[in-house]
């Protein structure tokens, strides 16, 4: 049975073989003799893992193509790929032939114990190949945005080489065959089902039997980008009988625009949607950047992070400022669900067990004035201690309306009710701020943790509003 499922590595079919619903793909492609891609973290945090996967896009006209995204290959579990394609450093180049990555890498001194380099040579490909890479991008005459590698960590050589090496990359050469990929289409999910001794792995291609699989095993655990969840089986050694993959579920990964809301497939990886919104929601515009690293993105969905119903989730405060809803789905029906009702506890949602998140519905016309903050250890690549997202419609110097969501200061993302009624109606001037920063502060029940004390969380609430503020000149 498992014979007939084969996974395509640097343009080799090779069968999955003996494989559990854990098992992962960096683990998968270590046990073929394909030991490029290391180990550094198995939670998604280092990028040595990192691999490049072929993936669906559509092109100018809307005809079917290609795309390389690079995933941590660490936290994707080789079920979920059967029937794809993947390269990985290996495949790019040889010893005698590099890949211009490997070259410019080489030659410019981006490594050193090399133990990283598979990885950002990855990441740097996925980059050097991205369709719409266009000279004078990101202030760099190659177009070549750096944030790419956000997600690869190097402890010895240092980021400067690597970033030469990055910046003095060209276009890909005509003919070049990872290139002309692009141009033909990925081929289609297969349905594929797995009865294995360690547990059963269903991933269907459409959201029907993917209901119906769950309404038969509610208890079955339901991954998507596999982020979350991936971290919980390698490093807290999770385990689950049965899994219920969506990530291929094509009803998932719609977005409209309609002229009263904009409806985001809770499938969609946040990559894909930040390409599809195109920066016209832009508070999300502004989260997108400062969630994780593009290799997690590139993976993670906003389903995933909804599901997860953490407390410090980015994507939850960002939308409860959207007033956004939620679409649930089962095979009794669909029902809308205010994302303020959502969550009931912690952890715990509205969300029955035969129910997926199908999108997030987000209302229309947007909030004139809105920003996302981020207050954590890191700038980049790093999970919140505090997030505040602000949408306030201000019109003739009155705060007609605001929506305030805050993550990281109670067992929910919550509604800063108070503080959205300190400003409603009022002028929106330095003194209401003031006022109204005072009221934030008092927001919530922040707790102590390894991340902040409460005493900086309600500090870091306080100041968000006038930080807003001075944003707004
Ligand atoms: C290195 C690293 C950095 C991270 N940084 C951030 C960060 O900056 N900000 C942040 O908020 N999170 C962060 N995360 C957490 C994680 O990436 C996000 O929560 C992500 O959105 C999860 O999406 P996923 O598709 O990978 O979820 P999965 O792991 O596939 O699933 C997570 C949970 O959601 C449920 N679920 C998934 N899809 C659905 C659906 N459609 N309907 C119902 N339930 C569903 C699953 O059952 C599971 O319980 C990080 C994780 C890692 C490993
Ligand atoms: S091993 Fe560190 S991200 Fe995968
Ligand atoms: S070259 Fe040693 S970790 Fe990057």
């Amino acid at each position: 049975m498992m014979e007939q499922f084969t996974l395509s590595v640097n343009g080799q079919r090779r069968p999955l073989g003996q494989v559990s619903p854990q098992t992962n793909l960096l683990g998968w492609l270590r046990s073929q003799g394909l030991t490029g891609s290391k180990e550094g973290c198995a939670e998604g945090e280092c990028g040595a893992c990192a691999v490049l996967v072929a993936c669906p896009e559509l092109g100018a006209g809307g005809e079917r193509q290609t795309r390389w995204e690079a995933l941590n290959s660490c936290l994707t579990p080789v079920l979920a790929l059967a029937g794809r394609e993947i390269m990985t450093a290996e495949g790019l180049g040889t010893p005698e032939q590099l890949h211009p990555v490997q070259r410019e890498m080489a030659t410019r001194g981006g490594s050193q114990c090399g133990y990283c380099t598979p990885g950002f040579v990855v990441s740097m490909a996925a980059e050097y190949y991205r369709p719409d890479r266009s000279g004078g991008e990101h202030g760099v005459p190659n177009g070549f945005d750096l944030h790419a590698l956000s997600g690869n960590l190097c402890r010895c050589t240092g980021y400067r080489p690597i970033q030469d090496a990055a910046y003095a990359l060209e276009r890909p050469a005509p003919g070049d065959p990872l290139a002309q990929r692009c141009t033909l289409p990925t081929a289609p999910a297969a349905e594929h089902q797995f009865s294995l001794p360690e547990g059963a792995f269903y991933q269907p291609p459409e959201l029907r039997p993917a209901l119906e699989f769950l309404a038969a095993h509610p208890a079955a655990k339901v991954v998507a980008g596999n982020t979350d969840w991936g971290v919980e089986v390698n490093i807290r050694h999770a385990r689950t009988p049965v899994t219920l993959s969506i990530g291929e579920v094509q009803e998932l990964k719609e977005l409209r625009w309609h002229p009263e809301r904009v409806e985001i497939g809770a499938g969609l990886t946040l990559s894909q949607i930040e390409r599809g919104l195109g920066g016209r929601v832009p508070l999300l515009a502004q989260l997108f950047p400062q969630f994780a690293s593009r290799l997690i993105r590139n993976a993670a969905t906003l389903g995933g992070n909804l599901g997860t119903a953490s407390p410090i989730g980015d994507s939850p405060p960002a939308l409860l400022a959207l007033n956004a809803a939620l679409k649930l789905v089962s095979v009794r029906g669909e029902r809308e669900v205010p994302l303020r009702d959502y969550f009931t506890g912690y952890r715990q949602t509205a969300r029955q067990p035969d129910e997926l998140i199908r999108s997030v519905v987000i209302p229309l016309p947007l909030a004139t004035h809105t920003a996302f903050h981020k207050i954590a250890k890191r700038r980049f690549d790093d999970i919140s201690s505090v997030a505040v997202a602000f949408a306030l419609d201000i019109d003739g110097g009155v705060v007609r309306r605001a929506r305030i969501g805050l993550g990281g200061v109670a067992a929910t993302p919550l509604r800063a009710l108070k503080t959205e009624a300190a400003l409603e109606g009022q002028p929106w001037t330095e003194s209401t701020v003031q006022a109204a920063a005072a009221v934030l502060a008092t927001e919530g029940t922040p707790l102590d943790d390894h991340r902040a004390s409460a005493r900086y969380r309600a500090a870091m609430l306080g100041q968000a509003l006038l930080r807003f503020w001075e944003e707004q000149w």
